[in-house]
């Protein structure tokens, strides 16, 4: 692919770095830093960035299809960077519907999606990654979540060759999903899927759904199976129910 990488050794954030510069990219354009003083998370929350040899890096996409295709477009970069680190020896890392990567049932890396565009305009969007590599000085009243480091699990990565690899397999797999849409990623997340055929609590607002997690659909939805039936949801976040 084409594109152009940016990195920036200390930023306040890649995705709002890329969010600033819209109007200039093109799709594929890359952004990587070694630190974030303001690095976001999903609802509002911030991403704990430290300095050392974590991954942050996002990339822009210019969408046809609109908005509503931004969710299929993070969850086929979760499935890229799954595959990648298992590739690179994390063998049981695995991706959590819709946005984080899991290891041992504990967090690894986020995804965020961040756009501007109206309904059935063409979407610009920004989606980010961070990675837990090696975490160093975590300040636990920042991070609130079961989090995990490769390096805890005694897995050492080439960060620059993990790096390189992502934004290739991110360009080819979005370029395929721009024509293809999701069909030919179903069966992918199916083999990493943290949670296919557990029982699983979705949260969306107030509501609570329990049920037996049974991959995805073509919309990128979550199947939920409910007493022999099965439906998609789309929203909300999932987490095991408690035996
Ligand atoms: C989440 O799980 O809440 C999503 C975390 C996303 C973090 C990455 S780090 C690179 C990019 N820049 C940001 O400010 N956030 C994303």
């Amino acid at each position: 692919g084409s594109g152009d990488v940016q990195v920036i050794p200390v930023i306040d954030s890649t995705n709002q770095y890329l969010m600033e510069r819209m109007s200039d990219l093109h799709s594929g354009d890359t952004c990587v830093a070694e630190y974030q003083q303001a690095g976001r998370g999903r609802r509002g929350r911030q991403w704990f960035s430290p300095f050392g040899a974590n991954l942050y890096m996002s990339m822009y996409w210019r969408l046809e299809q609109g908005p509503a295709a931004a969710m299929g477009l993070s969850l086929v970069v979760g499935i890229v960077i799954a595959e990648a680190l298992q590739a690179a020896g994390a063998e049981d890392v695995r991706v959590k519907w819709p946005n984080d990567l899991y290891l041992n049932d504990r967090k690894l890396a986020g995804i965020l999606v961040e756009l501007s565009g109206k309904t059935g305009d063409v979407a610009h969007i920004v989606i980010g990654a961070g990675i837990n590599l090696m975490m160093r000085n975590v300040d636990s009243s920042v991070v609130n979540q079961q989090w995990i480091s490769l390096q805890e699990a005694g897995i050492t990565i080439d960060r620059n060759a993990l790096t390189v690899g992502l934004i290739n397999k991110m360009r080819e797999a979005l370029a395929v999903f721009e024509t293809e849409g999701l069909a030919p990623f179903i069966n992918r997340w199916a083999k990493l899927d943290n949670f296919i055929n557990r029982p699983v609590k979705l949260v969306i607002g107030e509501r609570e759904i329990q049920g037996i997690a049974r991959g995805i659909d073509s919309r990128g939805g979550l199947l939920l199976e409910q007493e022999g039936e099965i439906t998609g949801w789309v929203g909300g976040e999932i987490s095991l129910r408690p035996a």
